[in-house]
Formats: structure tokens, C-alpha cells, sequence
């Protein structure tokens, strides 16, 4: 049976591991090839480990797995030219782009003796990244007249006031995963006309080494307090990326086709939750 997304590509951020490598593989399992770029490296204001360049290699090995063809490279969302670059030679060698995933995180809610620099990472990172993303990929989209599927990637902290203190990088996580609703409500409007959707996914806890990870399993041992209003309505703790992933595949195929401006939540009933 064909896939849902045969001779689509698509260009997806932070794809070394967890969310995005699991978006690059189930988009490539519908058919797309896959234009992504990860940063692999630590950022000094995020406490769990982040990945290196060997976990984007397996992430390419896995797409080629899954049956699509992959471009790949080391690139910082914050630096626009570089992510442009990778745009550049990934279309050049893949063809055009049809998708793209804005998902490039960090969640820098730990003190790490760079306290204020870590509400800057945030905001540069994914609300900046963010912005980055729409503007790598929109001006030739809208040039081709073929339309086209924006996902960003934001959170139950972009719906609510779920967060575990007011440190500078929680604020700023809060802060950007609200603030790619208003990016996403705009170019949505905008591009409509385009035939070009955007849309938000708003996941809860997911199980990725961003969010499960010894660090911060100490961080709640000794902070109770701020980890009380966790959980969510459904009886799981974390959901898979997978879940994340598959609604994704929903809103960029055609079966999404008359969905845009829209705050998709995937979050177990976190906003329900009694
Ligand atoms: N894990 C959760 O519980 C959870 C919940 C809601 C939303 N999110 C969001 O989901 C997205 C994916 O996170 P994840 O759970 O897969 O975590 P993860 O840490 O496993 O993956 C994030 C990826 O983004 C990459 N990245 C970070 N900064 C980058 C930069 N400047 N440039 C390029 N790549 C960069 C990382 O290297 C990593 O590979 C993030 O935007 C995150 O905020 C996560």
C-alpha cells in the first residue's frame, strides 16, 4: 500500500534523538524523504546530557531503514544561515520541500551557574529556532504554488502554567512554547491563501532523555513541591514519541488537508485533568 506521504519532503529540526528522530523515521515510513538537522553538541544551560553526532548518524541509518532517503547535517537553529545552508543542499539533493517540523528543544529549568543565559537559550531556541524554521522554509513554498504542512513543536507549558519554578529557563521555555502560538496563528492566517497549513502540537510529558532522565528525577526528589500539579488524567505517566509523531503524520498528509491555525493537544488529559 502506498504511503501517506509518497514523494513529499520533509524538513525537520533536532533530529539526533527522541521526538524528532522519531518524526524523521514514521514521516519517512509514509514515503517522505527527510531534510534534517540537529545541533549534537551540549548547551551550557541544560543539565541532562544532549546528543552528539554519532546519535544523528543512527538517526540517518534508521530513516534509510524505514525506506526514505535522508540529508542530515550539524546545524544550531539559532543561526539562521547555517540552517539555510542545510536547507539549500538538502533540497538540491532531495527536491523541494512539502513539510516542516519545527522541533528543536531544550528545557533548561535547572540551575547551571548560567541562571540568566538560560532564559536567553530558551527564547533563542525555540521561539527564535522557531521563527528560523518558517522563514528557511517558506519563502520558496509559497513560490512554488504547491502548498504545503508547518508543524511546531510546543508543549503543555504553551497551554497552561505548567512548569516547576519561575527560573529564568523555565520562564523562558513557558514564554517561547506560548509564543509559537502567535507565530503559528500568524503565518497560518497569512499563508493560507497558499494553500501553505500551520499548526502547533502540544504534547505533555513524553518520554525522551529531555524529559525522563536521572537529573531531573533528582531535581523532584528534592523539589516535591514544584513537581506537584504533574500527571495527567489518563493513567500514564510519560506518552511515547511515537504518539507525537503519528499526529504529525495526521496533520501533513491529507488527511489534515483542511486543518490549519489549530493548537493540536496530545497530552494524555493533562488540561482536563480533575
Ligand atoms: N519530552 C517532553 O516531555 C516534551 C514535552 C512537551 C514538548 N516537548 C518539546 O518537544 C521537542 C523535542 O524534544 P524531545 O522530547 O525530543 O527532547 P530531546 O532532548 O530528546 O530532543 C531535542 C533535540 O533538539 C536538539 N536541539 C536542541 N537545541 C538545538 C539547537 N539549538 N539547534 C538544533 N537542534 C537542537 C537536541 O540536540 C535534541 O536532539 C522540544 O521542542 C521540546 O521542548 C518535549
Amino acid at each position: 500500500m502506498p504511503g501517506q506521504l509518497e514523494n513529499k519532503v520533509a524538513f525537520v529540526t533536532g533530529i539526533a534523538r527522541g521526538q524528532g528522530r522519531s518524526h524523521a523515521i514514521r514521516l519517512a515510513e509514509e514515503g517522505a524523504d527527510i531534510i534534517g538537522l540537529d545541533i549534537c553538541r551540549q548547551v551550557d544551560t541544560v543539565f541532562y546530557p544532549m546528543p552528539d553526532a554519532q546519535d544523528l548518524e543512527e538517526t540517518k541509518r534508521l530513516v534509510e531503514k524505514a525506506g526514505g532517503r535522508i540529508h542530515a547535517e550539524i546545524a544550531d537553529v539559532r543561526d539562521l544561515d547555517a540552517m539555510k545552508a542545510v536547507y539549500d543542499a538538502g533540497v538540491a539533493e532531495l527536491g523541494d520541500v512539502d513539510i516542516a517540523v519545527a522541533n528543536a528543544g531544550i528545557m533548561p529549568i535547572i540551575d547551571q551557574g548560567v541562571e540568566r543565559q538560560a532564559w536567553h537559550d530558551a527564547i533563542d531556541i525555540m521561539l527564535t529556532g522557531v521563527w528560523h524554521t518558517l522563514e528557511v522554509v517558506t519563502p520558496r513554498m509559497i513560490e512554488r504554488g504547491e502548498g504545503g504542512s508547518i508543524v511546531v513543536t510546543s508543549s503543555s507549558a504553551g497551554q497552561s502554567s505548567l512548569g516547576v519554578n519561575t527560573f529564568p529557563g523555565s520562564a523562558g521555555y513557558s514564554a517561547a512554547k506560548h509564543g509559537v502560538v502567535g507565530i503559528m496563528r500568524l503565518y497560518a492566517s497569512r499563508l493560507a491563501q497558499h494553500s501553505i497549513r500551520v499548526n502547533t502540537v502540544h504534547p505533555t510529558g513524553v518520554d525522551t532523555p529531555m524529559a525522563h532522565n536521572d537529573e531531573f528525577t533528582r531535581f523532584a526528589i528534592a523539589n516535591a513541591d514544584s513537581v506537584k500539579g504533574f500527571g495527567n488524567a489518563l493513567p500514564v505517566d510519560y506518552i511515547e514519541s511515537i504518539d507525537i509523531s503519528n499526529a504529525i503524520v495526521y496533520l501533513c498528509a491529507d488527511s489534515g488537508r483542511y486543518v490549519t491555525g489549530t493548537t493540536l493537544t496530545v497530552d494524555a488529559g493533562y488540561l482536563v485533568k480533575p
